[in-house]
């Protein structure tokens, strides 16, 4: 089956209880459980799981069918002419992810590759990466390449494209694009990647615990999870996603996430790995928590079979991480045939997943040459967001690293040989970016 994992890597397990769970006596996971199960009730949560597990039973059939194949490719020349077809748009509201092919022009990508190999050549010794031991995200915000993609138009334009697919019915944000820094990937053959296993980011107990936030997820703690709009700007502009400060939440609602290929990227060649479903996966995950598990390991896949869980156990969950989901702890998702590769993409090609999509890094890379990406996702404006951007200009006109990226950490990139700063970017990109806040 195209895209399936064969080999099952090293990944973190979660358990199916909460033995061994530290977390599960604090109160800030305790008192998130009990408010949602006093405001909406254990029968509705009941009738949501058992509706959730249900219809995961033919997504997960699907996937596991349909391996790759069932993550929509499209051209980037249709989409910035057309927008998306009605049938592209069913596709992606319940995939929550999409390749956009030839978002830069293939020349183009392959000219800033090798400037960004330079530059990282001529600042080896100032630059830090992660993981230490295999260090292939370098803490890079600021290269000429990185500003190139991130504002060229198309991106732009993309992105607006992208913010549309939300909405929000109070007339307190617009589609109009953010950008957000990240880093940039390099990471050569052979370099085996295994930090960054299945999980869903924007937060993590902050779903459960803060009231701006779960009550976007209204309707799947009350007995509807097929009425849950993923696609509410309105109800989730609030959410804080930051409530429980740590080093892999970003501040800023993220429409999509994504990244640009600045090189070749395919299955086992240190790509992404998806769970190419949005509702259904969505509606599982926040559920999970609240039921335990039947005794018999011959019923856990039986819904009916798990009872309530009112204790404090998240499965998967710590303050300062991401959202983390595992084959045992998360069984109904069958991650082992669900999570998949994401179809082969070449240099100047996009791909974007919902905020909140579960996806993974390649652990393997057995191509022959780099795969290097230049994190790049769509982010609407937004109250937090706006805020969140004036800062991170402050800091890059400061030389600092963005906020959410240890701003003050040391490095200063102005001072990097080759750097350009803002220097010639035009106006569309600067208010992107934030000059006009
Ligand atoms: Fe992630």
């Amino acid at each position: 089956m195209p895209g399936l994992v064969r080999q099952w890597p090293a990944w973190p397990e979660f358990g199916t209880t909460s033995a061994g769970n530290k977390d599960a006596k604090d109160p800030d996971f305790v008192g998130a459980k009990k408010a949602i199960i006093e405001e909406y009730g254990a029968d509705s949560l009941r009738k949501s799981w058992i509706a959730t597990c249900e219809k995961l039973r033919s997504v997960t059939d699907d996937i596991a069918s349909q391996g790759s194949c069932i993550i929509p490719v499209l051209e980037a020349e249709n989409v910035l002419a057309n927008g998306f077809s009605e049938h592209e748009l069913s596709q992606v509201r319940e995939t929550g992810c999409f390749i956009v092919q030839g978002v830069i022009p293939h020349e183009e990508v392959k000219k800033l590759y090798q400037d960004l190999t330079q530059y990282v050549a001529d600042n080896r010794s100032s630059i830090k990466g992660w993981p230490a031991e295999t260090p292939s995200i370098l803490r890079l915000y600021n290269s000429p390449t990185q500003n190139a993609i991130r504002t060229h138009p198309n991106q732009l334009r993309l992105q607006k494209i992208l913010n549309d697919l939300w909405h929000d019915e109070t007339g307190e944000t617009s589609s109009d694009p953010l950008i957000y820094l990240d880093a940039v990937r390099d990471r050569p053959p052979h370099q085996p990647f295994l930090g960054l296993g299945p999980h869903i980011d924007a937060g993590s107990l902050c779903r459960w615990a803060d009231p701006q936030y779960r009550k976007a997820y209204a309707q799947i703690f009350s007995g509807k999870p097929e009425a849950h709009d993923a696609w509410d700007l309105g109800a989730r502009k609030n959410a804080d996603q930051d409530l429980f400060h740590g080093g892999a939440h970003s501040t800023v609602l993220r429409s999509f996430q994504g990244w640009t290929a600045l090189t070749r990227a395919a299955a086992n060649e240190g790509t992404l790995l998806l769970v190419p479903n949005l509702p259904t996966t969505l509606a599982y995950m926040l559920l999970r928590p609240f039921f335990k598990p039947p005794q018999q390991e011959g019923d856990i896949m039986d819904a009916s079979k798990w009872s309530l869980d009112d204790s404090g156990a998240f499965p998967g969950t710590m303050k300062p991480d991401s959202q983390r989901l595992s084959r045992s702890s998360h069984p109904h998702l069958r991650l082992e045939e669900c999570l998949v590769h994401v179809p082969t993409m070449t240099a100047g090609d996009t791909i974007w997943w919902h905020t909140d999509v579960c996806h993974a890094v390649d652990p393997r890379h057995t191509g022959s040459e780099n795969a290097s990406v230049v994190y790049v996702p769509a982010c609407p404006t937004t109250t937090i967001n706006k805020r969140y951007v004036k800062k991170q200009l402050e800091s890059t006109l400061a030389g600092r690293a963005p906020p959410d990226f240890g701003a003050g950490s040391g490095t200063d990139e102005s001072r990097f040989k080759g750097y350009q700063g803002h220097d010639g970017i035009n106006e569309d990109a600067k208010r992107a970016l934030g000059y006009d806040l």
